[in-house]
C-alpha cells in the first residue's frame, strides 16, 4: 500500500452521464473506508485552476446514487489545454496537500491527465464516463446503458405513432464517432435501419433496403441514425432525399439529443460505477497511476491511459449480422 497518499481528490470533466454521481460516492466512500481524506473538486479542470475545492466524508455523498447528473458539475475546460492553467491547477493541488486525482470522464479527460502527469508527476487514476462507450480499454462507460434505455424507451414511444400514421422516422441519436448507441439501440428498439459511422451504407442501399422492406408488407418504419454517420450527418436533408426516393411514406425527424445524458443511472451503472470507484482507489493505494480503471470481461482493470487514448472501442460487427437479420 502506497504510505504516500493521504488526501485524493475526485473531479467530472467533459460531457457528464448517469452514474457520474454513484463513481463519485464509492471515490468518497472507498476514501473513508480506508482512512484517506476526501476532495471534491468543482466544475472538472476549471475548478481545479480556480481551487473550487470542497473536504468530503462519506455522508457529503448520500442520497446520490440514484441521481444524474454530477454533483459536481462538469466543464470542458480550455485553460487546462494551457502550460499556465496546469501550473495553476498543480500549486492548489499542492496547497491542499492532495496526494492523487481521480478524474472521470472520457477521452479528452485523459488526454488532459495524461499532458499534467507527464509535467508534474501527480499521480492520477482515470473513470471512464461517457454515454458514448468510445473508450479503448473497457468493456463499458459509465452511463452508456442508462442512455441505451432512454433511447430504446424514446424510440418504442415513436414507433407508436410511427405505425398510426405508417410513417417513416428518422431518429438521430448521440455518440459523437461512435455507433455504439444507434447499433445497440437500434436492435432493442427493433428499427428496419441503423446508419452508423463504423460502416457506410450509402443513400442508395438504404433506399433499396426501405423498399424491400416495403414489399415485405412493413407499413412504416424507424431509421436510427448516429449523429457521427457521414450519410445522416445532416439529417434534414436525408429526410428529404427519402421522400424524394421512396413513395408512399411521409417521413419525419426526430432528434434526441440531451435526453440522452440525463435520468436516474440504470442499476447495471449504478453497480459498474461502484466498481470502479472502488477500482481507483485501490490502484492508487497499489501505485498505480496514468491508468483508468475499466470493466473488460467482467473484471476491473487498469488499462495505461496512452491505450485509452489509441483508437475507440471497437465495435462488435457481428452485432450489425444481427440487426440486419432480425429486421428483415
Ligand atoms: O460525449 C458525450 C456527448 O453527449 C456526445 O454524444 C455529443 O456529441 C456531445 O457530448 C455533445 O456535447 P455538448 O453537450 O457539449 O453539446
Amino acid at each position: 500500500m502506497s504510505e504516500k497518499i493521504k488526501k485524493i481528490a475526485v473531479l467530472t470533466s467533459g460531457g457528464d452521464s448517469p452514474g457520474m454521481n454513484a463513481a463519485i460516492r464509492a471515490v468518497v466512500r472507498s476514501c473513508s473506508y480506508k482512512g484517506l481524506e476526501c476532495v471534491g473538486v468543482f466544475r472538472g479542470y476549471e475548478g481545479l485552476i480556480e481551487g473550487d475545492f470542497k473536504e468530503l466524508n462519506a455522508r457529503s455523498v448520500k442520497n446520490i446514487i440514484n441521481r444524474g447528473g454530477t454533483f459536481l458539475k462538469s466543464a470542458r475546460s480550455k485553460e487546462f489545454f494551457t502550460k499556465e492553467g496546469r501550473q495553476k491547477a498543480f500549486e492548489n493541488l499542492k496547497n491542499a496537500n492532495i496526494d492523487a486525482l481521480v478524474v472521470i470522464g472520457g477521452g479528452g479527460t485523459f488526454a488532459g491527465a495524461s499532458v499534467f502527469m507527464e509535467e508534474f508527476k501527480f499521480p492520477i487514476v482515470g473513470l471512464p464516463g461517457t454515454i458514448d462507450n468510445d473508450i479503448n480499454g473497457t468493456d463499458y462507460s459509465i452511463g452508456y446503458d442508462t442512455a441505451l434505455n432512454t433511447v430504446v424507451e424514446a424510440i418504442d414511444k415513436i414507433r407508436d405513432t410511427a405505425n398510426s400514421h405508417n410513417r417513416l422516422f428518422l431518429v438521430e441519436v448521440m455518440g459523437r464517432d461512435a455507433g455504439d448507441i444507434a447499433l445497440n439501440a437500434g436492435i432493442g428498439a427493433g428499427a428496419e435501419e441503423i446508419l452508423i459511422p463504423e460502416q457506410d451504407m450509402g443513400k442508395e442501399r438504404l433506399i433499396e433496403s426501405l423498399q424491400r422492406s416495403k414489399k415485405s408488407g412493413k407499413t412504416s418504419s424507424i431509421i436510427v441514425v448516429a449523429e457521427g454517420d457521414q450519410i445522416g450527418k445532416n439529417i434534414l436533408s436525408l429526410a428529404k432525399y427519402i421522400e424524394e426516393n421512396l413513395k408512399g411514406y411521409e417521413v419525419r425527424v426526430t432528434v434526441l439529443g440531451h435526453i440522452q445524458r440525463g435520468g436516474a443511472p440504470s442499476c447495471y451503472d449504478r453497480v459498474l460505477a461502484s466498481r470502479l470507484g472502488v477500482g481507483a482507489v485501490d490502484a492508487l493505494l497499489r501505485g498505480e497511476q496514468n491508468v483508468m480503471i475499466g470493466i473488460v470481461h467482467k473484471k476491473v482493470t487498469s488499462v495505461p491511459f496512452s491505450d485509452t487514448i489509441k483508437g475507440k472501442n471497437e465495435l462488435d460487427l457481428e452485432l450489425i449480422r444481427v440487426a440486419d437479420i432480425t429486421s428483415v
